[in-house]
């Protein structure tokens, strides 16, 4: 190899090292919603003025994503429960949370509807000791790709999700709030 072979190769090296790890089209099209994710969690905590908690756990399956909630610190009965569009719960009444999470434009409804809100996860049902355990496959919401529910928020509502009032099934006030996460 001559001198000047050897000094075109030393600078195609650092030209090579020195580029972007993606191009700037590449980038673009990146965000959050790219990662997979297998399982997500919600921490849910009081709003103002109430003592509801709780734990909602996300995990991909083959069928849907099995969601599973354990709440306490409800009164007795039925309870609207959201996936809502803003992983924001900072005032004090969760109106900081948004909607519900409608990413495709839809009515709300009930979750085994065809037409329904991505968030619209029906009822919690609480005990008359105040604790709601919730277990079933979704087949509507995403832990990740268009519509994921990755730094969304939960919300737990005062009264029963009617089904059907829009758009939000006539749930009254937040009780509980959580913003869901990537899960280890
Ligand atoms: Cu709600
Ligand atoms: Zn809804």
């Amino acid at each position: 190899m001559n001198r000047k072979k050897i000094f075109l190769l030393s600078i195609m090296a650092v030209v090579f090292a020195a580029r972007p790890a993606l191009s700037q089209d590449q980038m673009k099209g990146m965000n959050m919603s790219q990662v997979p994710v297998v399982k997500a969690v919600c921490i849910l905590y009081p709003t103002s003025g109430n003592k509801v908690t709780g734990i909602v756990i996300f995990t991909k399956t083959d069928g849907g994503v099995k969601v599973v909630a354990d709440v306490q610190g409800l009164t007795p009965g039925k309870h609207g429960f959201h996936v809502h569009e803003c992983g924001d719960c900072s005032a004090a009444d969760g109106s900081s949370a948004g909607g519900h999470f409608n990413p495709g434009k839809m009515n709300h409804g009930a979750p085994m509807d065809m037409m329904r809100h991505e968030g619209d996860l029906g009822n919690l049902e609480a005990d008359a000791t105040g604790k709601a355990h919730l277990e079933f496959v979704d087949l509507m919401i995403k832990l990740d790709g268009p519509g994921s529910v990755i730094g969304r928020s939960m919300i737990v509502h005062e009264k029963e999700d009617d089904l059907k009032t829009q758009p939000t099934g006539n749930s009254g006030s937040r009780i509980a709030c959580g913003v869901i996460g990537i899960g280890k």
